[in-house]
């Protein structure tokens, strides 16, 4: 069986350096997605708001037996104001269903001790949340299923339509903020689900991308930098936050 690690969204920004340095010197294949085609154009192009896609790209991994070390779901997208309510939605199926249905399309050709690595964002911190948002994001027998209602719950009201859940009030109002705060939520889930492999979120910091803008303090290898660190390092803490190789809070 062929190892590999899949990194997804390289085409530009943070996604393609990740993918530069992996590449150094690497003992695995290393596989870069891009909506186009993936992995030198043996793969299917990776939409990661499109759930057929996700389905397509992950079935070509299975076929070719491949043997997940890490994945890496990168790629993302910041809407800034929400403008409307395709922008909402839009930002919660790329940032938070795309990571969460790719990891499970790829569960079965995940190594035993193999990484999950979200590139999340310090903007999902749970200061953003409201104290009873926070602290039901926070339960530890929170699941999956759970997360997926608040989810749609949050695009409801977003949406104008009507809420029955009162806790997803308590949620911020940039949806790029909700997505990640939901994605750092999957993480806590994912390492209790499944205690074999290693399940962490990622902040690589203000980057100067595309989406990051001109003015940010940090470059794109500096923005790489965890997670590249993070695919091969002897020890990492399942369930955590990182920046800057440390553990930070949530
Ligand atoms: N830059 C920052 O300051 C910063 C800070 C915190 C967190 N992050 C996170 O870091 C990650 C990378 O950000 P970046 O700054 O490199 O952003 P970027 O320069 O805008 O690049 C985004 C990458 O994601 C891909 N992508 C977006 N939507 C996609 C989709 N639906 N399907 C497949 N690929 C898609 C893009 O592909 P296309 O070229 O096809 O659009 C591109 O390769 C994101 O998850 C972001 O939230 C960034």
């Amino acid at each position: 069986m062929e190892e590999c690690i899949i990194v997804t969204g390289t085409a530009r920004g943070i996604g393609a350096e990740i993918l530069r340095q992996l590449q150094e010197g690497a003992s695995e294949r290393i596989i870069g997605t891009t909506r186009k085609a993936s992995g030198n154009g043996e793969f299917p192009g990776l939409d990661v708001s499109d759930s057929q896609s996700i389905e397509g790209f992950a079935s070509e991994v299975l076929r070719r037996r491949l043997r997940l070390r890490a994945l890496i779901n990168n790629a993302g997208v910041y809407s800034g104001r929400d403008r409307n309510d395709k922008d909402v939605d839009y930002v919660l199926h790329t940032n938070y269903h795309g990571p969460r249905l790719l990891t499970n399309a790829l569960l079965p050709a995940m190594a035993p001790n193999a990484r999950i690595i979200h590139i999340s964002s310090g903007m999902g911190e749970l200061s953003g949340y409201s104290a009873k948002a926070k602290e039901e994001l926070l339960r530890p027998d929170i699941t999956e299923d759970r997360l997926n209602e608040l989810v749609k719950d949050y695009l409801a009201l977003r949406n104008g339509k009507v809420v029955h859940n009162l806790s997803v009030k308590g949620w911020p109002d940039v949806a790029y903020c909700a997505s990640k705060g939901a994605l750092n939520t999957l993480t806590r889930i994912q390492s209790k689900l499944w205690p074999h492999l290693t399940v962490i979120s990622v902040c690589p910091g203000w980057v100067r991308t595309d989406m990051g803008g001109p003015s940010a303090p940090r470059d794109v290898s500096q923005g790489a930098d965890t997670p590249v660190w993070a695919a091969h390092a002897p020890e990492l803490s399942s369930g955590k936050f990182y920046r800057d190789r440390k553990p930070i809070p949530y």
